[in-house]
């Protein structure tokens, strides 16, 4: 196949992508803090009184850590000014609160299911969701200390470096790829929990998914043009 003067290189910057990743991530955040705040009762890391709070923070922070920050240290070399060392340390701190923020996120749908009891019948990691999400945050802290070894720790060798770089792009996109896949099941959970079928809160969550996918998108496009 004939290729372009430009040797098939996409004749774009990637800054508008991540423009628009910006606005879809703002987008469902806002939605989401409505979905927790105004519709279900606000957000908690104790059952207390109200175990729905647990099931909401679940939500809050898969949302705010293995979603948006972890597309915003994949964008973060295409958007932090300075030194690329500087770009490197914005990276890995804000993989480390993707994997944070991911494992408070666990310890709230763990604690809703043990002190909840609103769910008796259902047992703990039954569905494809928590499935995919476990296997995501396992994968996560993986890429997490072999990046952190290769990249960051002086010791490591350039050569073993280069060799690792596509590797490391690889793993982390299917990472972040996963990570939107499981936020589309769980907002399926969410939906089969509250037993949502039409409204406002229903259309809202909808509309949750359609932002984050396409946040998403736009995360990936980011990496793909210059
Ligand atoms: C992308 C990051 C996410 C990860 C890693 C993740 C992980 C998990 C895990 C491991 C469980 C199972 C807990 C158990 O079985 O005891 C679970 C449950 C649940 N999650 Fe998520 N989750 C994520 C995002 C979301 C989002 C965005 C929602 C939407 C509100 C959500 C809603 C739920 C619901 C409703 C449950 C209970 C039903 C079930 O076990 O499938 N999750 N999650």
């Amino acid at each position: 196949m004939a290729r372009s003067e430009n040797g098939g290189r996409y004749r774009m910057s990637a800054t508008p992508a991540i423009v628009m990743a910006e606005i879809f991530a703002v987008a469902a955040i806002t939605l989401m803090l409505v979905s927790v705040l105004h519709f279900e009762g606000g957000i908690s890391l104790k059952a207390a009184n109200n175990s729905v709070r647990l099931f909401n923070a679940h939500f809050l922070f898969m949302l705010f850590g293995p979603i948006i920050s972890t597309g915003q240290a994949i964008m973060a070399f295409k958007m932090v000014p300075g030194t690329k060392k500087a770009r490197k340390i914005v990276h890995m701190l804000l993989n480390l609160l993707g994997i944070f923020l991911g494992a408070l996120g666990l310890v709230a749908i763990f604690r809703f299911y043990k002190e909840s009891g609103w769910t008796p019948n259902v047992p703990n990691v039954h569905s494809l969701h928590s499935w995919t999400g476990l296997g995501l945050i396992g994968l996560y802290v993986i890429q997490f200390f072999l990046g952190f070894t290769f990249f960051l720790f002086p010791g490591a060798k350039k050569n073993m470096r280069t060799d690792m770089k596509p590797w490391h792009v690889f793993l982390g996109l299917t990472i972040f790829i996963l990570a939107i896949f499981t936020s589309g099941t769980g907002l399926i959970q969410r939906f089969r929990f509250l037993q949502l079928l039409r409204g406002r809160e229903a259309f809202m969550l909808n509309f949750i998914g359609i932002d984050i996918v396409l946040f998403g998108i736009s995360v990936v496009l980011s990496v793909i043009l210059s």
